[in-house]
């Protein structure tokens, strides 16, 4: 494997790490296990350190134009090709939870491609309209400006939605 490869590969194991670590607190916390907990956080925050380091190599990170179009490009993918090949393999073994949380996650992809190239096209206006997003605990589901009354995905009230300022 090429040096760029292995910091692809790094830069993968490095971001899942964190994603993982932060899962583990979380089951600590809830165990009453707090001080395990704070040192699983430390350790997910500094693999976020290894992973925007290995990024920063690779140079990924260019314009926010170019940004959102591979963010675009991204999104497209896992919901037009990725996900539903996932979920077509997985109704063949009949794996009901698996497709539950790819369909779950295609379906926020697509707003999400549609959000990116939203701001695609207004990311060079020099007024920028400034607001929030909301985003579903559950699925992903993700609204501009306002919760939803209820998640259109998968029903969550909008009052549980995570804003983003
Ligand atoms: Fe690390
Ligand atoms: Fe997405
Ligand atoms: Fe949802």
């Amino acid at each position: 494997m090429s040096t760029t490869d292995n910091l692809k590969a790094a830069f993968a194991g490095e971001s899942q790490a964190n994603r993982r670590y932060l899962a583990f607190a979380k089951k600590a916390d809830e165990e009453g296990l707090p001080q395990v907990a704070r040192l699983f956080r430390a350790a997910a925050a500094a693999e976020t350190v290894h992973a925007l380091s290995h990024l920063r190599v690779l140079a990924e990170v260019k314009s926010t134009a170019e940004n959102l179009q591979v963010a675009v490009n991204g999104e497209n993918y896992e919901a037009t090709i990725m996900y539903p090949d996932f979920i077509k393999e997985a109704e063949t073994a009949g794996e009901r939870k698996a497709i539950n949380t790819f369909s779950n996650a295609l379906a926020a992809e697509k707003v999400h491609e549609t959000l990116y190239r939203e701001a695609l096209e207004t990311v060079q206006k020099p007024e920028e309209e400034q607001y929030d997003y909301y985003v579903c605990p559950v699925c992903g589901y993700t609204h501009k400006r306002s919760a939803p009354d209820r998640c259109p995905i998968c029903g969550t009230p909008g009052s549980r939605f995570e804003k983003i300022s």
